[in-house]
Formats: structure tokens, sequence, C-alpha cells
């Protein structure tokens, strides 16, 4: 009989990824090694490093996914990697390992986008979060559609208008997505990480600020967004977002486009004026003195300004990300709301996007903690609808850097 199991791969960024998953919805095994204490000195992802440690750990990651599932890989039935957006060298890993697995095993190998894994995430039944905390189970066909999926993260800032498959048959592997707004700069995952190295906080910055911002009063400090140009998003216009994804923009609604590389400024120009560098330059020299370990559970000592201005920092963002997600939503008439890849993690985010859709009717969902970062059950997840259809990757497959969904 029919295993109805896929093993996922994801290698986009820095996290090396396996997973089993069953029928597209059950998830038999995810394991994630992350680099974070990798690349935790630089504050930042540094690629080359990236593509050592995937190299490092796909085997043993892939195999730890196996076990976990308690399967082999004879009962696999497809391999589904990412074959982009992210890294060059470090898609390249994931795919040539995963190439080189499908094709030994003699099963097809599916390509998955890594912006609609992202998306798959919360549609896997069972890792259902309803903002609340609470698991639904078996629900994944529960959420109605089409969806205004708002995808966020380190390289994205994204919001889709998803739809399922009206019919799963021969050359219609399914999903559509459609471009309603994304980032002009840098995605707002990107900005919680720069703010917080300057802050002299940690890397990556989204889990300090969302602990810290808790002790802050976010009315501090009135960040404001600037409405984007009418024409500053046409073609050609559009700065280059670092690893993101490059999508001609021109049609898109501009109050539906993000740009946060201003904020930083904004930051940036508040330590310098309130005389706060000296305390955001020794905050991070005792974090780098600390053991990367160490620093989690490690709450560095700021002082009230500080606070004010991290809490206040990220009641700008989410409550930009939560205006032009719900206009986007209204607009093209989405039936529900789903907000996922790593800013999707972020409790303010969550309280206020939950209490948001509440209040308009419009049912909303979330991945699981784990599942909003990056994995590679989603991988797998978002692989069953062509594996249905019969769509698989060519063995030239190539890793596509700037991959667009
Ligand atoms: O989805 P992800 O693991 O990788 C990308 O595809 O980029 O997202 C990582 C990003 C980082 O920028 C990190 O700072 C941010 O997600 N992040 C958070 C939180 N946890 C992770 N941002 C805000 N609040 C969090 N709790
Ligand atoms: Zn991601």
């Amino acid at each position: 009989m029919a295993s109805g199991l896929i093993l996922g791969i994801e290698s986009s960024c820095d996290e090396t990824a396996a997973a089993v998953v069953e029928r597209g919805s059950l998830t038999r095994s995810s394991i994630v090694a992350s680099q974070i204490g990798t690349h935790a000195p630089y504050g930042g992802v540094v690629p080359e490093l990236a593509s050592r440690e995937h190299l490092r750990n796909i085997v043993p990651i892939t195999r730890a996914a196996l076990e976990q599932a308690g399967c082999e890989l004879k009962d696999i039935e497809a391999v589904a990697v990412t074959s982009g957006p992210g890294l060059a060298g470090a898609l390249l890993v994931g795919l040539t390992y995963a190439k080189t697995l499908a094709f030994s095993l003699g099963v097809p190998l599916i390509s998955v986008n890594h912006l609609e894994g992202h998306i798959h995430a919360v549609l896997l039944a069972e890792n259902r979060d309803q903002g609340s905390g609470t698991r639904e189970q078996g629900i994944a066909s529960g959420l109605p559609m089409p969806a205004l999926a708002l995808v966020v993260s380190g390289g994205h800032t994204h919001l889709f208008l998803a739809r399922p498959p009206e019919g799963i048959a021969a050359g219609q592997a399914g999903w559509r997505y459609e471009l309603i707004g994304r980032t002009l700069d840098d995605a707002a995952g990107e900005a919680y990480d720069k703010v917080a190295k300057l802050l002299g906080l940690g890397y990556p910055g989204g889990p300090w600020i969302d602990n810290l911002a808790q002790y802050g009063n976010a009315k501090a400090v009135p960040f404001t967004f600037a409405q984007i140009k009418p024409k500053a998003h046409l073609e050609g216009k559009a700065p280059r977002t670092k690893g993101a994804t490059i999508a001609p923009i021109g049609g898109l609604n501009r109050h539906f486009l993000f740009s946060f590389s201003g904020i930083k400024t904004a930051v940036l120009r508040y330590v310098e004026v309130h005389g706060m560098r000296a305390a955001c330059e020794e905050r991070m020299k005792t974090l780098s003195a600390m053991p990367h370990a160490a620093w989690q559970d490690a709450l560095p000592w700021c002082d009230k300004q500080t606070l004010d201005l991290i809490a206040s920092f990220q009641h700008a963002v989410v409550g930009d990300l939560m205006k032009k997600t719900f206009a986007a939503a209204e607009a093209v008439g989405a039936a529900s709301v789903l907000v996922t890849g790593g800013v999707a993690a972020n409790r303010e985010l969550r309280v206020r996007f939950t209490a948001e859709a509440a209040e308009r009717g419009l049912p909303i969902a979330f991945p699981t903690l784990a599942l909003s970062t990056d994995n590679a059950a989603m991988i797998a997840a978002a692989a069953w609808p062509r594996f249905v259809a019969g769509e698989f990757a060519d063995w030239d497959l190539e890793a596509n850097p700037r991959m667009v969904l």
C-alpha cells in the first residue's frame, strides 16, 4: 500500500531541516539544526559558513528525521526540496542532496518554493495554532478560503491571496498564489535583527525584542511609517532586498506595500540623539563575552528608556503589518487571514492580529511556534498536492535564489 510519506529537505538560509510528512497533513517528524550559534558572533548570516554547516548537518539531520518518523528510506514515496528563494550556496546543498537521494531511491523529486512552504506550515492540520495557543486537530481544510497570507520573516514580508486547488487533475498541481503586496526594502524580521544589533542585543533579534518589549511603554516613542509615494513602487524603482524575492511590482496597490528600512534609521537616530550609544556598546560587549548557549537565559540589563524604545519599535512594526494585512484582506475579499514566517512567532503580533480578526469576524490562523520559523515539514506538506497531481521536477532542477511565488 502507498505510504503517502514525503521526505522534505530545507536549507535555504541558516537552518538545516528534514522532515517526514504523511499525505501532506500529518507530521511524522520534523528536525531542525539551527546555525544560530555559528552566525551569532557576526550579528547576521554569513553565507559561506551557512553552506558549510548545511553540508555537515544534512545527512545526520535526514537520518534523525527518518528515525523519529519510524520509517526507512524505502518507505519514502517522494523527496521534496526548497529550490528557492534563498542563499545560492545554501540552497545548493539541500537541492543536490535531495536530487541524489530521490534519484538513487527511484522516487520523484518535487520542487517547493520556500514561501509556499511557510504558507503550508499553517495548513498542516495538527499544527494549527488558533492564536490563543490552543491546538485544533484535523482541520486543515477548515480555514475558509481564499486566505490572505502574510509571510513575514527575516527575508520576506509578502502578502498573497492563497487559493486551494479546485480539484486535482494532471497538470493542475493545486494552490494558486496572487501577490498582493510586499516590502520595497528590508523585511520585517531584518528590521528586528538590525535594531537588536544596534541596541546591543543578541542575534537573531526577534526573540530578544519580543521578550524585552513587554517591559517597556509602547507609546513612549511615536514611530510612524511614511506613505509609499504613488510612483515609488513601479518596476525598476524598488531597492533590492537581500536574499528576497524580486518581483516586478508595478501594478500592486501601494497601500499594501511595506518599507522597514526607515524605522531602523529612526531607532538609530533616537539612540544618537539621546546619548544611548555607549550603553548599547557595553551591552554588546557583555553578551559577546558570554558563550552563545548562555544567551537564552540572559535578559540583558536595559534602562527604562531602552525598554520603551524597544516596545515602541515593536508596537509600530506590528501595527503597520496589521493595518496593511487587514486592509488587503478586505480589499481582495479574503475569507480568512493566515500569518506565517519567523516574525509570526511574535507574541504581540499574535495577540493583536487575533483581536483585530475577531473584531472583523475573520478567521485567523498561525503555525505552531516551532513551525513559524524555517523547517522542512512545511516543505513536505506543500509538496503533497504536486505529488498527487504528478507534477515532478526534472533531474536538472537548479537552485533559484530569486525564485518568485
Ligand atoms: O522564517 P525564518 O526562520 O527565516 C527566514 O525565512 O527568514 O525567520 C527568521 C526571522 C528573523 O529575522 C528573526 O529575528 C525573526 O524571524 N523572529 C522573530 C521572532 N522569532 C523569530 N521576530 C519577532 N518576534 C519573534 N518572536
Ligand atoms: Zn523562511
